[in-house]
């Protein structure tokens, strides 16, 4: 069969497509270039706010319409699906199969199943499953330089606002030998940078013999082909001295950390069930930039949460104005079935909390501005990831802070780790000059 995927939502729902690509590639599928051309649709789903599944659901009636008119197998993965489960094949009849994130593995069973005229679900999301274990490698057409690598699944953290706890299921990790196995795959491949994946890294094997996340990480940087190893998502109630301390010693640890701060009031934090402090995230960035003075530091927000008064909100945009973060995600709230937060009075009136949002992003935006024009006059490392996406003849990669550079080059250097001069900062970007190859590939 021809597929096409179209994905919603974060880096987990990323790799998981990939995961699914794989297996379908594998078992003699192909990728279609678009989805007209396609005899079977995936669409992998995401239920974090509202807006995620208004975009779902709309994208839905434009795709009955299509299987109005040429009948393609319809599957729909990810977070709606493990939300809805039963309930979604009820509203959206025309869909032929589902399943919830963890039950992905399975995708060409349920591709069979259909072929049989069958309705295939699967929505068991409790252990390790096998979704956890696949290793896509390599199905793109171009060369990949870094890849994903999930370490644990779901998250038992229960912040008021949150879905993903009841969408994702409970915390559970794949074994450290597994994981090592696949990243010294990867680098074999050629692959330099690998992203590690969980809800919450730092609950990485929490109460099991197995390695520590710390450990973990002095683990992969012994596989001397990977150059720099991210990982996404860091909670800073459970960001530990022992994992900061990496970030002064590790040579392929990059220097850069997303570590979501939600709000910036004691107050709210409380009601989202964060588990710290406005005072111990300071400390533990303080410490995080005394450890690693070149340290990038993103986050993500939330603005209008409820009961989130006008002097709360003033203390978020304190701790955004004091911390300085390379970068920031920022959001509305949005009320999600199930979650606590849902039920709390004192909602904040909509154009109160874009009012809030606004004036939030553009404060934001100067930021992240000047810290790429920080890096104006710099020659720094860049790993080249391809062509840039603004013009053709210029090539892109990223430095080991996470910024996005773009400069004229020799497409011979996709791939390659190369040092260039930064030679000016713009608002999402910096441009680069002179680039010159630092190791061979
Ligand atoms: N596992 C990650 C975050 C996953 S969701 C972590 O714990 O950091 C990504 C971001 O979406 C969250 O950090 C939060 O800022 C935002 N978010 C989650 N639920 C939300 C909601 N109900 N309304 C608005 N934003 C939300
Ligand atoms: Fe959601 Fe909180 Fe878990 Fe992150 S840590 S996934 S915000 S419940
Ligand atoms: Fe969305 Fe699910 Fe990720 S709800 S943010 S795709 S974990």
């Amino acid at each position: 069969m021809k597929y096409y995927i179209e994905n919603f939502g974060c880096q987990m729902n990323e790799h998981d497509m990939e995961k699914v690509n794989h297996l379908l590639h594998s078992a003699g599928h192909e990728q279609a270039p678009e989805m007209a051309k396609a005899d079977l649709v995936i669409v992998n789903t995401c239920c974090i706010r509202e807006k995620a599944e208004q975009k779902f659901y709309s994208r839905m009636g434009r795709l009955r319409a299509v299987k109005r008119r040429s009948g393609i197998m319809i599957g729909v993965t990810g977070c709606i699906a493990q939300l809805e489960k039963e309930t979604l094949i009820e509203r959206l009849p025309f869909v032929n199969f589902a399943l919830g994130p963890s039950n992905i593995d399975r995708v060409c069973e349920a591709v069979e199943a259909v072929s049989r005229k069958e309705v295939f679900l699967d929505f068991s999301s409790n252990g390790c499953t096998g979704s956890m274990y696949i290793r896509p490698g390599q199905t793109g057409k171009e060369k990949a330089v870094r890849a994903y690598v999930t370490i644990m699944k779901g998250c038992d953290n229960y912040c008021s606002y949150c879905i993903v706890p009841y969408v994702r299921g409970r915390e559970a990790s794949r074994e450290s030998g597994d994981i090592l196995e696949e990243i010294r795959e990867l680098a074999g491949r050629g692959i330099k940078e690998v992203i590690l994946l969980g809800q919450n890294v730092n609950s990485y094997n929490r109460g099991r013999e197995d390695m520590s996340f710390p450990e973990l990480l002095d683990a992969v940087d012994e596989i001397e082909d990977i150059e720099r190893v991210r990982f996404v998502t860091s909670h800073p109630k459970d960001l530990s001295p022992a994992l900061i301390e990496r970030f002064g010693r590790l040579r392929s640890l990059c220097e850069q950390i997303h570590l979501p701060f939600q709000s910036g009031s004691d107050t709210v934090l409380r009601l989202m069930n964060r588990g710290y402090t406005v005072r111990e995230y300071r400390a533990k960035v303080e410490l995080l930039k005394k450890t690693c003075p070149e340290i990038a530091i993103s986050s993500d927000c939330i603005v209008g949460f409820p009961g989130e008064e006008e002097t709360d909100f003033e203390e978020t945009m304190q701790l955004v104005e004091d911390v300085r973060f390379d970068g920031l995600f920022s959001f509305c709230f949005s009320p999600r079935k199930y979650t606590a937060a849902a039920g709390l009075s004192d909602r904040v009136p909509e154009e109160v909390s874009l009012e809030r949002l606004h004036r939030l992003q553009a404060v934001q935006k100067a930021i992240t501005q000047q810290g790429h024009q920080r890096l104006e006059g710099k020659r720094v490392e860049v790993l080249v990831e391809g062509v840039s996406k603004n013009s053709r003849d210029e090539l892109a990669g990223r430095t080991r802070s996470n910024s996005i550079v773009n400069f004229k080059g020799n497409r011979d250097l996709v791939g390659k780790l190369v040092e260039v001069d930064v030679v000016r900062g713009y608002a999402n970007s910096a441009r680069g000059a002179n680039p010159v190859q630092i190791k061979e590939a």
